[in-house]
């Protein structure tokens, strides 16, 4: 339930893990994105995690882990979006959509070039991501739902995209 606060967004801090965990099994009702989650933290994959409070309590989370784009001359940074949640008596309050749009903002003035996420085409499109925009890369998410948003002009725009190892052990 929602105290009527308005909803803050920050980084992820030292003590949320428990909080960021119990969200994540109850917004996907099983344990493997707070597992995913869990061993992206252990790897040190994250380059920005953010959560939304209403008041005291998390209610919304998104991780950006860092993968990577191989070409045959070389290896270039992008960012992967997953997972996102909301907490389900929160959801379609725009609270997802704060998380991306915030996550998005500060990947920009970070430098980051590309973001990739497999997900709902209709749900991501609103915040610029594209089937189109992914299609020139070859990765084991590669098809209807996987999709990218270009930051800037850094990344080539064909290439392998690699997921850090955390995606393969769930
Ligand atoms: C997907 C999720 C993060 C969206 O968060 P949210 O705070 O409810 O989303 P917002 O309020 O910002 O956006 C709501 C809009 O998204 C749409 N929407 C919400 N969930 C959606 C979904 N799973 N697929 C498609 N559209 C969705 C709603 O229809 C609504 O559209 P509108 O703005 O045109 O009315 C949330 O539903 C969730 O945690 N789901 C379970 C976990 C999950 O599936 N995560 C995504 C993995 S890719």
């Amino acid at each position: 339930m929602s105290t009527g606060s308005p909803i803050v967004i920050r980084p992820e801090r030292a003590g949320d893990k428990p909080a960021i965990r119990r969200l994540l099994d109850a917004a996907f009702a099983g344990p493997e994105e707070g597992q995913l989650v869990e061993r992206l933290h252990a790897n040190a994959d994250l380059v920005l995690s953010l959560v939304a409070l209403d008041g005291e309590r998390i209610v919304g989370y998104v991780a950006w882990p860092r993968l990577w784009i191989e070409t045959p001359r070389d290896e270039y940074k992008g960012i992967a979006l997953a997972p996102l949640a909301v907490d389900p008596a929160q959801q379609r309050r725009g609270i997802g959509s704060a998380l991306t749009r915030e996550g998005l903002t500060q990947l920009r003035a970070l430098g980051e070039s590309i973001v990739f996420v497999l997900g709902d085409t209709v749900y991501y499109r609103r915040f610029g991501f594209s089937v189109e925009a992914a299609s020139g890369y070859l990765s084991t998410y590669a098809g209807a739902h996987f999709m990218a948003l270009r930051l800037n002009e850094a990344a080539p725009s064909s290439g392998r995209v690699r997921y850090p190892t955390a995606f393969d052990a769930g």
